[in-house]
């Protein structure tokens, strides 16, 4: 929904018009089987629901939720007060009926089967977690019609493809509220996703209140943690939802914020601080070449893994932490260790020489094996990123693939055939403001494993939300509707790949993701009211719908990169244009529609409703300039209200055939280049107007 203006609206309305069929329904993930049947269930005030199975807590709870929420959207009043599970409404219209209620887990039965007619719903699932799974289908198909709400009457047969479904949020860099996760989780029910793995600390902040080791939370944090009490609830709450949670200690780098608290723990003496890992003052405006030259060569913040008191320590808190975190699984990070701070401390160098160690990287080795020691200990599976992988790495070890670098499918494929399972992270990065259909038509599995490799070695795959330029206040626009994309990647076939239909049914995902779970567009409000100071809303609206973040990490490096570039910190207030736009343009797919519409049909209808839309981009500047007054935030944007403006006019000059084409085509290209950190989202529509033909959308972009 996003706001999208009248013109466009209409546009919508009439892609979702026409008769019933399997490719009208928004179902997200789409299902392994969806067969439409004749004839469709309406909502009425007789809407009763039965349960027969075990009837526990935890889907009591999930039926009621699903039964309020479907009140609101139908606005229906429905019979039952409470749904207990005991009582026998007569003549229930939906039958939900399991088998065994279960804990979450990976590998867990979450299939069910699904039949709507016109006169009643059966819902049936081996397991509790299943049905919870097709309810979230049962809500996606109701579909307002005719003066009210009703399903298609439709038999729905599913089951995931790939066990483990992830979204990693990191809350260390910025702290993500505890509301905010709750949120996420919600969002990542709808979408039947089942892990929700925490990045819990890094160099820049811990965010875990610590009993046993309180120094942790105080010195390593800016006060910004989440007590044990939260972080029982987080559980519990997502466990009532099909997700369970990961916690990750990023070790034996990473660590600052540790050492700060803790600093016995460090390979050398230092006055640690809760911060980044490099002094930017040293990298700002080098070569991106010399930048990684640095990063191979500095020495950072890095545990001291000879002493034994550093196991002692590790035991004794993840002991603690394996009493709020039950799930079974253990993330110790591993990753980004150059192992200079070993190299430079002659005792660690000592120690290798007495081991016959040849280099940092066994030490390494023998860091993740006493780590390994430590989660059998207290029963979690070892989890890594995949600097972890080592050819002694114990075969009940996770590793996370998460470098975009081409050898990616060889690792896979090596640590595959030492029998260790892999989550595939590379390729999910969210913080490279990729826009969805990118993630989407990257398969986790790769190619010429087949289906022995895929079931046997990758356990599945995990969206990763880095938040250097991410806090509370953009969390939920950064993540979502993105992942939505992402969790279908993950749940259904591999062969549904039409990435034009998924940003179909992803626009109404999103619609129901902010209806039920997160507040992405509370969020973007917010941030765009602060800009009006309170007052007119609408002309910086239309600004931002059509802005997309420039791709890549040009943006987190180009800071680095720029003569005068500004690293962002902890304090870095994210309220700028670029922290608050989306990363897909809603407004920008209608249009290219619209105008592919136009292109093939040289109709009047799609010519007068892309002359419209291009008149209130052109006029849309008065509005805007009339705010300029209200905050100096607007005047920051100004331009990219004039770019709007100016390209909206080149293009209405091409569509009536006026002006030299290769001047607009040229001008056009010079109003698309980044600006502010944004891009013109629809620069290939415009261009399209003067040219005749609508280039296809890039298939990868460069990640610097
Ligand atoms: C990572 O991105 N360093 C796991």
């Amino acid at each position: 929904m996003r706001f999208i203006f009248t013109t466009l609206l209409l546009i919508s309305g009439l892609l979702s018009a026409g008769a019933q069929t399997t490719d009208s329904l928004t179902l997200m993930p789409r299902p392994q089987t969806v067969k439409l049947q004749t004839g469709k269930f309406v909502f009425t005030g007789r809407f009763s629901i039965r349960i027969s199975g075990p009837g526990s807590p935890k889907f009591i709870g999930a039926v009621n939720r699903f039964y309020l929420q479907m009140g609101k959207r139908t606005g229906v009043v429905f019979p039952q007060e409470y749904i207990s599970g005991k009582e026998e409404p007569a003549n229930a219209q939906l039958t939900i009926s399991y088998e065994k209620s279960i804990n979450p887990a990976i590998g867990m039965d979450e299939s069910y089967h699904l039949n709507v007619s016109p006169e009643k719903i059966m819902l049936t699932a081996p397991t509790d977690i299943g049905a919870e799974r097709g309810l979230q289908t049962l809500y996606q198909l109701v579909t307002p019609a005719g003066g009210g709400f009703y399903c298609p009457a439709v038999e729905v047969n599913d089951s995931p493809r790939l066990k483990w479904r992830g979204l990693m949020i990191d809350v260390a860099r910025h702290f993500i509220p505890f509301e905010v996760l709750k949120r996420n989780v919600d969002a990542m029910a709808i979408v039947k996703m089942n892990v929700l793995h925490l990045h819990l600390s890094d160099d820049e902040g811990f965010r875990v209140e610590s009993k046993v080791y309180p120094k942790l939370q105080e010195n390593g944090s800016n006060g910004l943690f989440y007590t044990q009490d939260q972080l029982k609830e987080l559980v519990n709450y997502a466990h009532d939802r099909g997700v369970i949670i990961v916690p990750e200690f990023d070790l034996p780098g990473h660590c600052s914020s540790i050492l700060a608290a803790y600093p016995f723990l460090a390979s050398y003496p230092a006055n640690y601080k809760p911060a980044g890992r490099f002094n930017m003052d040293t990298i700002k405006n080098l070569s991106l070449g010399k930048i990684m030259l640095l990063i191979n060569q500095v020495r950072t913040p890095t545990v001291d893994p000879t002493k034994e008191t550093t196991y002692v320590f590790f035991d004794r808190f993840f002991k603690e932490m394996s009493g709020i975190f039950p799930d079974a699984y253990l993330h110790v990070g591993a990753d980004e260790n150059n192992g200079v701070a070993w190299k430079q401390n002659p005792d660690i160098a000592a120690f290798m020489k007495s081991k016959g160690m040849k280099n940092t990287d066994a030490l390494q080795a023998y860091f993740v094996k006493r780590m390994y020691g430590i989660a059998q200990k207290y029963h979690k599976r070892l989890i890594g990123w995949e600097e972890l992988f080592n050819p002694g790495l114990p075969q009940d070890a996770i590793v996370q693939k998460w470098k975009p670098a081409a050898s990616t499918d060889t690792l896979v494929k090596t640590i595959i055939a030492h029998n260790n399972q892999v989550i595939v992270s590379a390729g999910y990065y969210l913080d490279m403001y990729f826009p969805a259909y990118i993630h989407y038509l990257t398969d986790p599995v790769p190619a010429n494993l087949g289906t022995a490799g895929a079931d046997k070695g990758i356990l599945g795959g995990e969206a990763a939300m880095w938040s250097e330029l991410v806090d509370g206040g953009n969390e939920e626009i950064r993540v979502w509707p993105r992942t939505a994309a992402i969790a279908e990647r993950f749940w259904s076939a591999a062969g549904v790949r039409d990435a034009d239909d998924m940003y179909r049914r992803l626009w109404a995902i999103d619609f129901e993701l902010n209806d039920r779970a997160i507040d992405e567009y509370g969020s973007y409000i917010k941030i765009l009211g602060r800009w009006v100071n309170d007052k007119g809303l609408d002309p910086a609206i239309t600004v931002c719908n059509v802005y997309t973040q420039v791709k890549g990490y040009k943006r987190l490096m180009g800071n680095m990169l720029a003569p005068g570039g500004v690293h962002p910190t902890l304090t870095t207030p994210l309220v700028s244009i670029a922290d608050a736009v989306h990363t897909d343009s809603e407004t920008g797919w209608y249009f290219r529609h619209l105008v592919a519409t136009y292109l093939d049909k040289h109709d009047a209808t799609s010519l007068k409703q892309i002359k419209s839309q291009l008149q209130e981009w052109q006029s849309n500047k008065a509005r805007f300039d009339a705010l300029a007054g209200n905050s100096p935030y607007l005047q920051q944007i100004a331009d990219l209200s004039d770019i709007l403006s100016i390209a909206a006019g080149v293009a209405l000059q091409a569509i009536n055939n006026e002006g030299n084409k290769e001047e607009q085509l040229k001008q056009l290209q010079q109003l698309e280049k980044p600006n502010h950190e944004v891009q013109l989202a629809i620069g290939l529509s415009l261009e399209a107007l003067v040219t005749g033909k609508l280039k296809p959308e890039p298939v990868a972009y460069p990640m610097f």
